[in-house]
């Protein structure tokens, strides 16, 4: 099992270039179960769980075509087997994504309960409602989601009762071709969820609403072949900045989309770096000797994501100061609090909120190990500060979500390499 090793102490300097978004990626090649020619999709991220999609497409009769520059053309034209199977679903969470395009084209639909991260319970209640309340017939058993219906889904009018990113894609791909009009309320607003819509919309697909929590659908007969450009991953190019600003320098990412960072780039200001967004480009860079700690509360997009929690509990453990981090869009997403805890970090959890004293760089490297794609990353960061050889082991997670890491922060000045023990 690889493992990375990271000496700390060196600051970042230098550019990068954001790869392709992993949460675009991912319900982008999903919705070409719903097509009738075949789409090329640019910008791939080179990922785990890119691979596992393409896999469970594969299983399913898509015919694909990569091209040496991360392009991939999808023909969906030969989907035969209509079912996602275990093996293929229990490593990655976003399977599911394949539940709403079968049943919208084909009728049916048999997918296994996900996988993936172990960060709480993670229902898929509300993908099967929507399902449900376009006219489909669901049953659950031996760990699958079967699901049925006679002719077209039927358009409707649906509220989520939670906001959810995948839940709103699922629903957004199988209202494209359902009958009439569905009106989806309390949307997440999520830029990858507007990346997959406008990414429709090239197809034929006729949706409104684009960025609000309103989406409105008018279900087409039939959706063609289109080529798209999946939007840069606003949560990779975060971790660097986070990096940077934990290990002082200067960084610029380009290709990236400085307007879907925002509510991360406030953060950071406030941490003391100093920040310049271009249209595609972002130049960090960091003023404090010491970071600043700086509090924050999760929850759906516009406002501070989930998915930089971890990142930003590193970056308090280090900083000068005591800050509160609380996690409102998952339970139990706090495994890497331990971990920086056996590097020296003070963290305190009650109930979904740490509170952080920050010790300046002082944390000292330890064997650690990756509970989750994020939780990952930030143990990687703690590294990168922490006196003496951090090993992070388990990072099969972190490859399923940031492509080549390690070469991207030994571009920067990082001491970082992968062993495989
Ligand atoms: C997506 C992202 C993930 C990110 C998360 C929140 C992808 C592939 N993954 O995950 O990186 O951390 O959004 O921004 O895009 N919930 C229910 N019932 C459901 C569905 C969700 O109760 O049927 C709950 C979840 O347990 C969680 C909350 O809703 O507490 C939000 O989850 P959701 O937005 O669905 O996360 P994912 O779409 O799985």
């Amino acid at each position: 099992m690889d493992k990375l090793v990271v000496e700390g102490g060196f600051q970042l300097n230098g550019s990068i270039t954001s790869s392709g978004a992993k949460n675009s990626a991912l319900p982008i090649l999903a919705a070409s179960i719903l097509l009738d020619a075949p789409i090329i999709i640019k910008n791939i991220p080179h990922l785990n769980d890119v691979t596992t999609m393409l896999e469970l497409l594969g299983s399913m009769g898509v015919d694909m075509t990569l091209s040496e520059d991360m392009e991939v053309e999808l023909d969906p034209s030969g989907l035969n087997d209509i079912g996602a199977r275990y093996e293929l679903v229990k490593t990655m969470r976003a399977s599911v994504l394949v539940l709403g395009p079968l049943l919208a084209r084909t009728g049916y639909a048999k997918v296994a309960l996900p996988g993936g991260c172990a960060i709480g319970s993670r229902p898929v209640n509300l993908h099967i409602d929507i399902m449900k309340k376009m006219g489909a017939q669901i049953s659950i058993k031996d760990g699958y989601i079967e699901a049925k219906t006679n002719g077209r889904l039927k358009g409707c009018e649906f509220y989520f009762e939670l906001v959810s990113v995948t839940a709103t894609e699922n629903a957004l791909m199988a209202a494209c071709l359902a009958d009439g009009i569905t009106i989806l309320k309390n949307c997440a607003r999520e830029p990858e969820v507007s990346d997959l819509a406008n990414c429709l919309n090239s197809c034929g697909a006729q949706i409104s609403g684009i960025g609000s929590d309103e989406l409105i659908i008018e279900g087409v007969k039939q959706l063609r072949g289109t080529s798209f450009s999946i939007m840069p991953d606003r949560i990779e190019t975060a971790t660097y900045l986070v990096a940077t600003t934990m290990t002082g320098g200067e960084i610029t990412i380009k290709n990236c989309q400085p307007n879907s960072l925002g509510s991360v780039i406030t953060k950071l200001e406030e941490a003391g770096a100093n920040i310049f967004c271009s249209k595609d480009e972002i130049n960090l860079k960091m003023q404090e000797e010491i970071p600043i700690s700086t509090s924050l509360s999760t929850a759906p997009f516009p406002s501070f994501p989930t998915d930089m929690q971890a990142q930003f509990i590193a970056l308090n453990s280090i900083s000068n100061g005591s800050a509160t981090v609380t996690e409102t869009v998952f339970e139990n997403r706090f495994m890497h609090v331990n971990e920086l805890i056996r590097m020296g970090g003070d963290i305190e959890l009650r109930g979904n909120t740490a509170f952080i004293k920050g010790k300046g760089r002082k944390l000292i490297a330890a064997p650690v190990m990756a509970t989750d794609l994020r939780a990952s990353a930030s143990l990687v960061l703690a590294g990168l500060v922490a006196k003496g050889e951090t090993i992070v082991d388990r990072i099969y997670h972190i490859d399923r979500g940031y492509e080549r890491i390690e070469e991207k922060l030994k571009l920067l000045g990082a001491k970082i390499d992968r062993i495989s023990a």
